[in-house]
């Protein structure tokens, strides 16, 4: 084992604020996954393989034999809502997985009662739950959850915590002064500044302690100035946001083809329609265009309309979301994407996904936790790029274009792995071995 990374010794608590239709079937699999009744699949860290050393060597473990990560056997989870339902309450009402399997794990899932969230209306309009932290300020209220993880840590006997935001997308909010240093942070959390949204009170919280914080939603929350420089300072690892499932994933898989092959897009046309409380909230036009912002930017930093305007200059990029109750928590998304190839003459793709949104967001939040908690024991802080692979709108440095190429995405948490295991980085070139390989055969 690598000198550098701190074995996982002990318990895991993974906390999630929002324990609604992700967080609950996250709960619900891996309990079931530990119980034998199911397999972890879609996790990366799971199922996963990466190659070590040169093509002749033949070895590829599997990721979770290779770096230390915690065991799911190791994992207690806790977490806070705005409704009291105990999670298999909410896993139930959330209809993403089948009576059966959630009563063969009833006992459990009723074991878990979600905290009294931080919450404010203003943010999320449709949603008007009753499980509510009161305190004079924003400031009493990030107390008030360091509180709540120091007793779930103690209760729980956990030797460490990370949290993965799964709340409700939050209203649209750009940076402003409040959000740029510690101290004007600080100090808006002391005097209840508006643009204080609750996500950030549990990140603030959670960075001050030193727990590892990732945002499964479009929210600012730790994609802030103010935010980053306390990582840095507790030393703490922080990534978002948005977990990267269903339309966009399809997007990130796709479009780079396209560019690799120098084929031109004209027209991309994304429409969904989910009818779960996701798609309820993101049903008032000021949450919309928290995830429209979101969705948007994948486009245009893969196709690069500025390197290459004879190709993508006229890119014409739309995304619409519409509340349809019927499809509960089973997506279904249209894209009809117009292309042009040699001599300019015109194509077109149709996709239409039929998907599940929380069966394919539940493993991203399990490696987000997982590789949270390496990256704390491998002493990284401040944003953890090398997990975009899992984000639809990675969090990086102003300074820095966000990857959204799943292919190169993919590369880099690899190679991040070998880094922190002090192994060989692979730069697919194989020129050193390829003339060996040739002369052992003549
Ligand atoms: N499912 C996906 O494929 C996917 C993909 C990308 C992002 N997301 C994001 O993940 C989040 C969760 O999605 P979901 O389908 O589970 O939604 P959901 O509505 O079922 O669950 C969200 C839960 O968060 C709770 N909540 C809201 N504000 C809170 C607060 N301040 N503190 C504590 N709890 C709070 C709500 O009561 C609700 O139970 C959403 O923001 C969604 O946009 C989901």
């Amino acid at each position: 084992m690598s000198q550098l990374v701190a074995p996982a010794n002990g318990k895991l608590g993974i906390l999630i604020p929002g324990l609604g239709a992700v967080g609950t079937t996250l709960i619900a699999g891996v309990i079931a996954i530990n119980k034998g009744l199911s397999k972890p699949i879609g996790s990366l860290t799971q199922m996963g393989n990466i190659r070590i050393g040169k093509r002749t060597e033949n070895r590829y473990p599997l990721i979770k034999d290779f770096v230390p990560l915690a065991s799911l056997n190791d994992i207690v989870f806790g977490g806070w809502d705005v409704y009291a339902d105990n999670v298999y309450e909410a896993a139930y009402k959330a209809r993403v997985l089948d009576a059966y399997l959630l009563n063969d794990i009833k006992s459990e899932l009723e074991a878990i009662q979600p905290m009294t969230a931080v919450f404010d209306h203003e943010y999320v309009k449709n949603l008007d739950g009753t499980n509510v932290k009161k305190a004079p300020t924003k400031y009493d209220l990030a107390l008030a959850v360091m509180d709540d993880i120091t007793q779930f840590k103690e209760k729980n006997n956990c030797s460490r915590v990370v949290i993965v935001w799964c709340g409700s997308t939050e209203k649209y909010l750009e940076a402003g002064d409040v959000h740029q240093t510690i101290e004007a942070f600080e100090e808006g959390l002391k005097n209840n500044h508006p643009s204080i949204a609750p996500s950030m009170v549990y990140a603030y919280a959670a960075i001050k302690m030193g727990v590892p914080f990732a945002n499964g939603a479009p929210n600012l929350t730790v994609d802030i100035p103010a935010l980053e420089a306390l990582a840095l300072q507790t030393q703490t690892p922080i990534a978002g946001k948005d977990f990267k499932t269903g339309q966009t994933l399809m997007k990130t898989i796709l479009a780079p083809g396209l560019q690799a092959r120098a084929l031109g897009v004209k027209g991309w046309f994304s429409t969904n329609i989910l009818g779960n409380r996701d798609g309820w909230v993101l049903d008032d036009p000021d949450n919309f265009k928290t995830k429209e912002v979101s969705k948007l930017s994948v486009l245009e930093d893969i196709l690069r309309p500025d390197l290459s305007p004879e190709l993508y200059g006229e890119l014409y990029h739309k995304v619409r979301i519409n509340y349809y109750p019927p499809h509960g928590d089973n997506k279904e998304s249209w894209d009809n994407i117009d292309i042009f190839g040699w001599l300019g003459y015109p194509m077109q793709i149709k996709i239409n996904f039929l998907c599940r949104d929380s069966i394919l967001a539940a493993p991203i939040v399990l490696d987000l936790a997982l590789f949270m908690d390496l990256a704390k024991r491998a002493n990284m802080s401040g944003i953890q790029e090398w997990l975009s692979f899992y984000l639809k709108s990675p969090q990086t440095l102003p300074q820095l274009r966000p990857e959204h190429d799943i292919f190169k995405q993919l590369i880099k948490l690899q190679n991040t792995l070998r880094h922190m295991m002090g192994e060989d980085l692979i730069t697919h070139l194989g020129l050193d071995y390829y003339q060996d390989v040739v002369d052992s055969l003549s």
